[in-house]
This record gives C-alpha cells, sequence and structure tokens, in this order.
C-alpha cells in the first residue's frame, strides 16, 4: 500500500475517508481510523461561523484520542476570514486544513462557499494564498469537476490551487449540477494529476478493492477518498488494505455512541445516530418491525434493543 505524502505528513497509506456532512462525527471517524483509514476529516465546517464562536460549530471540533494527522474541513468564501481562522485556538490541535470549494447544497453556494468557488478562481486562489500566508500547516482543497457539463473546469482550478500554494487535492469528478448522481468521471479526475505535481486524492465511487484498484489504475491518483462507501462499513478500510479483521456490528456502534458521549449529551446523540444505525444495519437480517422499534427516546432503550436484535 502507497503512503501518501502531504507537505510534511506521511500518512500510513492513501485511503482517506471523507468529510461527510451529518455523518463524519469523531465517533465515526474513530472506527475509520480503527479499521485502518489513513486520514480522517471533519465534515465542513463554517469558517465565519468559528470566528464568530458560535458553539454548535465549535462542537464539530472535537477529536478523539489518537487521531493523529488529524484535519479539519472549512468553508466560505472570504480570504480575510479565513486568515484569521486558521490561527484560531480552536484549530491549533489540527494537523491539516481543508478548504470545501465543491459543495453542491443551493444554501452553500448561493452564498458564494463551496462549489460557487469553481467559478471564481481568484478568489478561491485568494483563500489559499491567505490560508498558507497565516500557517506552515498543510492546506490542501477539495472541489469537483465544474458547475455542469458544460463549464469544466477541473484541471484550471487545480493548477490555480497548486499556484496559490496548497499542498494537496482532492477532485470529486462530479459536477455541482450532478450532485451525487451518476458517475464520476475519472478522465477529468486523470486530467488533474497530469496537470499538477503536489499529491491529487480522487473522491467519488470507491466501494470495494476492485473500483479502489480501478480508481488507481484509470487516473494515476495518490490516493482515493471514501464517503458513502464507508457509511455503516468502516471495514472498508480493512477489506481494502487487506487486513483480516473481524467485525461485530454491535460493538462497532457501541463505540461510535461511547467516543460521542465523552462530548454530547444522550438526547443529541440518539438524533446523531439515527441515520449512521441505518447504515451499520443495512446489510444485517432485521425485521422491519425491529428497525421501527429502534426510534427510541431514550440513548439507553436504543443500545438496549440492539444489544437484544444484533446478539
Ligand atoms: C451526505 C453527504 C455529505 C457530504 N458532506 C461533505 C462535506 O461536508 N464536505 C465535502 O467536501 N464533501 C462532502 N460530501 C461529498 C463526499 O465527501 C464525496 O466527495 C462524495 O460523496 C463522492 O464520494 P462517494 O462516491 O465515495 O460518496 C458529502 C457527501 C454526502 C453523500
Amino acid at each position: 500500500m502507497q503512503k501518501l505524502k502531504i507537505k510534511n505528513i506521511t500518512l500510513e497509506n492513501n485511503l482517506l475517508l471523507a468529510p461527510i456532512a451529518g455523518y463524519s462525527d469523531v465517533g465515526f471517524r474513530r472506527l475509520a481510523k480503527k479499521y485502518g483509514a489513513g486520514l480522517t476529516c471533519t465534515e465542513m465546517i463554517s469558517a465565519k461561523a468559528l470566528i464568530y464562536n458560535n458553539q454548535k460549530t465549535l462542537d464539530l471540533l472535537h477529536t478523539f484520542d489518537g487521531e493523529k494527522p488529524s484535519c479539519v474541513q472549512l468553508f466560505g468564501s472570504e480570504p480575510d476570514v479565513f486568515e484569521k481562522v486558521v490561527k484560531l485556538k480552536a484549530l491549533e490541535k489540527f494537523d491539516i486544513i481543508d478548504i470545501n470549494m465543491g459543495c453542491p447544497a443551493p444554501k452553500i453556494y448561493q452564498n458564494g462557499d463551496g462549489s460557487a468557488l469553481l467559478e471564481n478562481i481568484e478568489k478561491a486562489s485568494a483563500i489559499v494564498r491567505a490560508c498558507v500566508r497565516a500557517t506552515n500547516k498543510p492546506i490542501t482543497v477539495k472541489f469537483r469537476s465544474g458547475v455542469d457539463e458544460n463549464h469544466i473546469v477541473a484541471v484550471e482550478f487545480a493548477k490555480a490551487m497548486e499556484k496559490a500554494g496548497a499542498s494537496l487535492l482532492t477532485i470529486h469528478a462530479r459536477t455541482r449540477k450532478q450532485g451525487y448522481s451518476g458517475k464520476a468521471d475519472l478522465a477529468v479526475a486523470k486530467a488533474v494529476k497530469e496537470a499538477v505535481k503536489i499529491p491529487v486524492v480522487v473522491s467519488g465511487d470507491c466501494v470495494d478493492r476492485a473500483s479502489y484498484e480501478n480508481i488507481l489504475k484509470e487516473t494515476n491518483a495518490d490516493g482515493v477518498m471514501i464517503a458513502r462507501g464507508a457509511l455503516g462499513r468502516p471495514e472498508i478500510f480493512s477489506e481494502i488494505l487487506g487486513k483480516d479483521v473481524k467485525v461485530n456490528k454491535l460493538d462497532d456502534i457501541l463505540e461510535h455512541i461511547e467516543e460521542l458521549r465523552k462530548y454530547y449529551p444522550d438526547k443529541l446523540i440518539n438524533l446523531m445516530m439515527r441515520s449512521h444505525i441505518a447504515f451499520y444495519l443495512k446489510r444485517c437480517k432485521v425485521s422491519s418491525a425491529d428497525r421501527l422499534s429502534l426510534i427510541d427516546d431514550s440513548l439507553d432503550g436504543v443500545i438496549e434493543k440492539l444489544k437484544h436484535i444484533l446478539n
């Protein structure tokens, strides 16, 4: 397994857990790391909200013991805000800072953030330059192939980010218009890899060892990032790495909850775990009545039911 170097940081391997809003919480990242992910990253976090010390936003910054290296993903569109944010004490513990320039959600891009930056290369470059000025930590950028099929900007964009000082690029080779449907365009990812000297990670459609190998073969990328393929089955990292591990879903769910309990109240964890549990149980033989019964007011109640269903 190839290692991956990001500026002065060398990852154990080139398999990364993607930032996934609503899912890549500290508990899920702990499991991804346990199963071998070379790098874990927070979900996208508003740079501006961090400046204003918004408590809900600060609550997204928890890391688990042993999350090394650690990566935080920020979104926003104002270079001066980024310059201040990367110097905040709250971000001191993170080794790598990733900037989201691909989010297709209307409320994000209509605000000039996320994928809106694909249409504003000057501003995107200014953001990277501002971060690089403010810290020696590696600044990385995650972006999409373009806005739609008639506006594929990935290569031009990648070159500009490299010139601005980015240490690594992650390309999710779908357009904003595609959202999460259709296949990621590996030809675009390959063109990005060929256009820059810094490492390139490809995000999109890695669901097993065969797709991992195919992405590397088709693009010559330096690494592969996994998002949906890891939901409910963080053991995907072990499978791809060829590590022989015994998976116990109940133990994994309990470990996930145990980590979250260090930082959040049960009521919130119950909400956070609802969609995770649906994914964890996807490949388990569980009746719909049992699944429904898991919607419980108390986290302890959910845990007891899970023990009953999965034992
Ligand atoms: C529910 C969901 C939330 C996501 N949140 C983020 C995010 O916070 N930041 C980001 O850069 N990408 C985000 N993505 C995109 C993924 O990181 C990834 O690039 C995309 O899903 C393609 O990879 P996949 O085919 O492995 O899922 C999200 C995707 C999904 C499905």
